[in-house]
């Protein structure tokens, strides 16, 4: 059986395009901002030298607009290879994600690099079927005053791209997450609360 990582992010993504067909040099416009997606999966996964190990990022990206279908990619530091700091080859790996087979269970297509057609429940559900997890919130309990238990190892955490999480979806995590984790009084773009996080966690290690 596959062990449970230390560390685990999961990132709902609300504009981006999952076409093959992705142009590298436009991330942000015709990409519906993966740019936001690929700064989350660096932060969570990137050091200085080498990539954390113990983490694991899953980008969900399900909305109506997405015309390829919906993708769940789950990012695995301790085999994911040719991840660089950088946003446009993580979106390269997005790119070969999207153009694999996809079927209705994750299924590895580059080393470290698991893809499956789900959506957000589907993803959320194989998620939480893991291990508890809390929403990153800025309006949630103060990072510094957390229950022991909300940063212990497997714990996972959720998190929204540019956009707010919709109402269906603050309905399902507001029913299955053991609680919501503030990192700060402010608003922060994704990637910088991850960076937080892995910091909190890295102090109570
Ligand atoms: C750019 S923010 C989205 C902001 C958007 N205005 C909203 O209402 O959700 C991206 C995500 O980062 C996380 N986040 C941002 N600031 C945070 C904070 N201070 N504490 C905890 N999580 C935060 C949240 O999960 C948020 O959905």
């Amino acid at each position: 059986m596959a062990v449970l990582p230390a560390r685990r992010f999961l990132v709902v993504g609300h504009t981006q395009s999952t076409d093959p067909g992705l142009s590298l040099n436009d991330l942000p416009g015709a990409g519906g901002r993966i740019d936001v997606l690929a700064r989350v999966v660096t932060a969570a996964l990137c050091l200085s030298h080498g990539l954390r190990s113990d983490t694991e990022v899953w980008t969900v990206i399900d909305h109506e607009g997405v015309h390829a279908g919906p993708r769940t990619i789950v990012w695995s530091g301790d085999r994911l290879r040719h991840l660089n700091p950088d946003e446009r080859t993580t979106a390269a790996l997005f790119k070969k994600a999207f153009g694999a087979d996809v079927i209705d269970h994750l299924d590895e297509v580059h080393p470290g690099l698991q893809v499956a057609e789900w959506g957000f429940q589907a993803a959320l559900d194989a998620f939480g079927a893991a291990a508890p997890f809390v929403v990153l919130d800025r309006e949630g309990v103060d990072v510094r005053a957390a229950p022991g238990d909300w940063l212990r190892p497997g714990i996972g955490f959720v998190l929204s791209d540019h956009r707010p999480f919709g109402a269906e979806e603050e309905a399902v995590l507001r029913e299955v997450a053991i609680g919501r984790l503030s990192v700060g009084p402010h608003w922060l773009h994704g990637h910088a609360a991850v960076f937080l996080i892995q910091d909190a966690l890295d102090r109570v290690a």
